[in-house]
Formats: C-alpha cells, structure tokens, sequence
C-alpha cells in the first residue's frame, strides 16, 4: 500500500477519514465528495472512539462508519493492525486524517506513505503538536493558519499540501481564534484532497509540486481573507 498514487483514469480515489471528535473537518469533506465530479469518494468513516460525532455524520451520509477501540489492544501494533483490516475490507487506497487523536507507528505511516494527509491546526512548521493557538498568541504572531501536508513518521511533518494563513486580531483569545482557523479548515482540506486525487499536487522529495493546470486552485492556496 505504500508509494505514489496510481494514476485514477477519472476513477474516484476511495478514500478513509479517521476521526476521534466532533468531525467538522470531516463534514466538509463529506460535503466536497457528495459532488460526483470530485475526485475522491468517501467509502468509510473509522474512529478510535464509540461516542465520536464524527460517526453520526458519516452515517447521515450514508458512509460506512466503524470503531476500532484503542481500548481493546495490547499495544499500539494490534490496533493498528485491526484498522488496516477494517481499511483493506472496505478497498480504501487513500487515507485523510481529521482530528486522529492516536499517534501512528512509523511502521503504519510507511505503509501508507504518499497516501495519507492530515490537517492541523497552525502554519507549519510553527506550533506543532497541541494548544497551537495558546501558542500562537503567546509567540505574539500577527498572522495564524492551518496547514493539509503529506503524513510523516515525525509528529505534524512531512510535505505541504495547502495552507492558509488568518490574522490574529488584538482582542483575541484562543477560542475566537481557533474558530477563525476553523473556518478556514474547512476550506482547504477539501481542496488539498482534490489537487491530490486528481494528480494536480504530486510528491517531490520533502516538497508538494502542483501542475500548471492547478493555477486556478492556487490562487486559493494562501487565502487571507474569510
Ligand atoms: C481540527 O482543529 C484539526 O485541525 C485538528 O483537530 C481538529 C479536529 O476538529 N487536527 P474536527 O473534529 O474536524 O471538528
């Protein structure tokens, strides 16, 4: 399962969004994948957690939605393992994390290597790991974001897909801030899922190359405005 994307012929990328919350991002890749031109498809919701809201939605859109409980394994292989099951069942090529809340082992990031992005909440490289809007205000920076990049072994690393950058306004706290980025999440993940799914974004060594033919979406690529 490792390696580039297969060439998709006008086929639809099959596609997993793993999820442990409430899943807004998740909403609005379901929303994105609901138009039959998209490039991608939405064929299982996986959760970590029974009560995640992300299961709701996924049923409500009538998406195969399955837990697989971190609870119920020994070790992070055996869980990891029970999800590659569940994901090779149901024939997915292409995962999009959306608030995972499970680190993955470098042996399940490998194997997905090249096909499986994340979104988090802050311009990357700045402010990895969590309260990256507590650290955000507390570095004082004038501009904030979300970034969708390639998943590597390293925690919040690997190639970037698309940001966009939100500006941080002087009466902010982390809450309004958060919802600013939110917003804005919700926008460029869909977007950073079709440029990949339909070749448009391509892999070249630490960096995201996008074809000419995506200079349209690029003009999005950075948005500043809401
Ligand atoms: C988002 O802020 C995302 O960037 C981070 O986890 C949060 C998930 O929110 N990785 P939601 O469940 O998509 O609403």
């Amino acid at each position: 399962m490792s390696g580039s994307l297969p060439p998709n012929a006008g086929r639809r990328l099959k596609v997993a969004v793993l999820v442990s919350g409430g899943g807004s991002n998740l909403q609005a890749l379901l929303d994105a994948c609901a138009d039959p031109a998209f490039p991608a498809e939405i064929v299982l919701v996986l959760s970590n957690k029974a009560e995640a809201g992300g299961l709701d939605r996924a049923r409500r859109a009538g998406v195969a939605a399955v837990t697989v409980s971190h609870r119920d394994f020994a070790d992070r292989a055996t869980f990891e393992a029970a999800m590659q099951e569940v994901l090779r069942a149901h024939g997915v090529e292409f995962i999009c994390l959306a608030g995972f809340m499970r680190v993955l082992t470098a042996g399940f990031v490998e194997q997905w290597n090249g096909r499986m992005l994340n979104i988090h909440p802050s311009l990357l490289p700045a402010f990895k790991g969590l309260h990256t809007h507590a650290q955000a205000l507390a570095a004082g920076v004038r501009f904030h974001g979300c970034t969708v990049h390639f998943v590597k072994p390293a925690l919040d690393d690997g190639p970037i897909v698309v940001q966009a950058s939100v500006p941080v306004l002087p009466d902010d706290d982390e809450d309004s801030l958060a919802a600013r980025v939110l917003t804005a999440e919700h926008r460029i993940y869909p977007l950073a899922l079709k440029l990949v799914a339909s070749g448009d974004a391509v892999i070249d060594g630490n960096v995201v190359r996008l074809r000419k033919t995506a200079a349209d979406a690029a003009i999005q690529i950075n948005p500043s405005d809401e």
